[in-house]
């Protein structure tokens, strides 16, 4: 249809409730930003399985690319030495082909989410028999039916160094090398991404440039880096996402921003180190009635800002997923502090859009 008006008035049937409902809803996000990188969403299985009405409409309707925010991981797929059960996965690409989506895989090498079978393999070279054939057997499972992967997740620690891990432990630095290799003999036509957080931040961002040109340098393909994109509402560090998609893509590599989602409620550190925990105190969930316009507004110029960046450096940009549909799926509900009430997306727990989502579209528009 003509887009005659920025805003189309349309009356949609909620299927569920049964009433009508009149939203007032921008162009999609895909559409919005179809000549400027891909945008995408962190699928859960109950979405996979269509039992989540909200996100039922507005996968399909906003995004042209899905990650599985849980379904690929190790523990996910295996549990015991050379059993995999790929049902549940196979479930979501076969979702995502028939909603016309990309896949990117997330992730073939995770410290923490590994198998527990896997995690107490004490020789290095039995350790070595799980990781190879673990990447042969997912990447090469997937091939041709994943666009891209999170090869390795949040290998790094905060100064840059690499994070100690049963990895890195027993199989040594070169781990991070051998993956990739290993992923590009079983997915050839698959684009391998390195994936972290806070890897827009100095410190980090110069061990991530060193690992990036370390795998360059043993002439294995890496195609980009994610940025995972877990920020804090009015904290945003725009000067370093910056000065970082600048670093990254003068390595010859494309920037992903991955996992994106900008926390408003109370936390005491940054990143994304699932590990980690936080004590409940007084205003500890400050919002569970809603989320004060204030801070609503401060999100939507968080987000138009931080899109009105990424499309000055569209070129460089290959994909933005966002990490979940709405704010009722996203992780950061329960996490460092579990039955919270967060609102970290542009879509709000009955899929309308957030004052947010009509900033990154009026972000295009300028
Ligand atoms: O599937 C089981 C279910 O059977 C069980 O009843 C339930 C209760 O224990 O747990 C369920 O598994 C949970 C899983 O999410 C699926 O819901 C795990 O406990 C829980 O730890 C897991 O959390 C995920 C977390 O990664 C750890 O894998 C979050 O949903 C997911 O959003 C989060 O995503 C990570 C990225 O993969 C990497 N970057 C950081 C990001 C946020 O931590």
């Amino acid at each position: 249809m003509k887009k005659l008006f920025p805003f189309v008035i349309v009356i949609l049937l909620n299927g569920c409730a049964g009433t009508r409902q009149i939203k007032t809803a921008a162009g999609s996000l895909k559409d919005t930003y179809k000549k400027d990188f891909l945008i995408g969403a962190a699928i859960s299985w109950r979405q996979v399985e269509e039992k989540d009405p909200v996100a039922r409409e507005l996968v399909p309707r906003q995004f042209n690319t899905v990650t599985p925010e849980n379904l690929m991981k190790e523990m996910e797929l295996t549990s015991a030495w050379g059993t995999y059960d790929f049902s549940r996965a196979d479930r979501f690409v076969d979702f995502a082909k028939a909603n016309h989506l990309q896949v990117n895989g997330h992730t073939l090498v995770w410290h923490s989410q590994m198998p527990d079978f896997a995690r107490r393999i004490q020789s290095a070279d039995s350790f070595r028999t799980f990781f190879t054939d673990h990447i042969r057997k997912v990447a090469g499972h997937y091939s041709g039916k994943v666009q891209s992967w999170d090869v390795v997740n949040e290998a790094l620690n905060e100064d840059g160094t690499l994070r100690s891990s049963p990895f890195l432990n027993k199989l040594g630095a070169n781990y991070i090398v051998d993956a990739f290799k290993l992923t590009q003999e079983v997915a050839p036509n698959t684009a391998l991404y390195y994936n972290d957080y806070n890897n827009e931040q100095p410190k980090k961002r110069a061990g991530c440039m060193a690992l990036i040109k370390k795998i360059q340098q043993a002439g294995v393909r890496i195609d980009g880096v994610g940025i995972q994109g877990h920020w804090h509402v009015g904290k945003l560090p725009f000067k370093d996402i910056e000065e970082s998609i600048l670093q990254y893509a003068a390595l010859g590599i494309k920037v992903a921003i991955t996992e994106l989602d900008i926390e408003v409620l109370p936390r005491n550190f940054t990143g994304a180190d699932v590990s980690r925990r936080m004590n409940v105190g007084a205003g500890s969930d400050p919002y569970a009635n809603g989320l004060p316009e204030t801070v609503q507004k401060q999100l939507a110029d968080d987000y138009g800002q931080l899109f009105a960046l990424l499309l000055r450096h569209k070129d460089k940009i290959s994909r933005v997923t966002f990490w979940g549909v709405h704010d009722g799926q996203s992780w950061l509900n329960n996490w460092p502090i579990a039955g919270r009430t967060s609102y970290p997306l542009l879509f709000d727990r009955k899929g309308n859009p957030k004052s947010a989502f009509y900033s990154v579209i009026k972000a295009k528009k300028k």
